[in-house]
């Protein structure tokens, strides 16, 4: 039986794509990361990616201005089918998928979140501003969650959410760093669990 296929969705510093790449150097991943797509040519996931072979596709609605929402998601779906890609893999991607794209996709797209969704989710929550807004809100744990994409910011289906520690003297820096430690031990986990599934 063939390998899946993966396309990795990054928009930024790539730390999720690295963890995911160390754990299919390791064996743990059995899929083939085929390709990175990205709307920011200059993020720190270009760079990974370069470093480990893996071929970079650039789409980005600021290259394509004119182009309609249909002819738009052709392209997507184009790249995604030229690379026979069966799974998509959002890590620090901070588009909305085009809906076609969603649909094509259906339960083969995946997220990962860095607090316990549904709080602290959706248009605006990413990056710091997720840690800060825990902080602000006064709760005392955070979280991971891993879930599949629909067509609204981070409210598809939950897979998988494990909680972590707030401590009295976290700032939003010292909590993401701690948060990140749990997104890139289980978001690897949690693909070659779904792999098994698609295979
Ligand atoms: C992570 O915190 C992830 O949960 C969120 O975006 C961030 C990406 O970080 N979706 P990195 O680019 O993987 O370092």
């Amino acid at each position: 039986m063939r390998n899946l296929n993966i396309s990795i969705f990054a928009s930024g510093t790539g730390s999720n794509f690295e963890a995911i790449l160390k754990a299919k150097k390791k064996g743990l991943i059995k899929s083939t990361i085929a390709l990175l797509i990205t709307n920011n040519s200059q993020c720190g996931a270009v760079e990974i990616a370069r470093k480990n072979s893996i071929d970079v596709v650039h789409i980005s609605r600021k290259v394509y201005p004119e182009l309609s929402e249909e002819k738009y998601t052709e392209i997507f779906l184009n790249v995604l089918k030229t690379y026979n890609i069966d799974f998509i893999v959002l890590a620090g991607y901070m588009k909305l998928l085009p809906p076609s794209l969603v649909d094509e996709y259906e339960n083969r797209i995946i997220n990962i979140h860095p607090a316990l969704l549904p709080s602290f989710g959706g248009k605006g929550m990413y990056g710091i501003n997720v840690h800060r807004a825990v902080l602000e809100s006064g709760v005392k744990v955070t979280g991971i969650t891993i879930h599949f994409v629909n067509k609204e910011y981070d409210k598809g289906r939950i897979i998988f959410q494990k909680c972590v520690e707030i401590y009295p003297d976290d700032d939003e820096y010292s909590l993401q760093k701690r948060v990140l430690k749990y997104e890139h031990k289980y978001y690897p986990l949690i693909i070659s669990e779904l792999e098994k599934h698609l295979l």
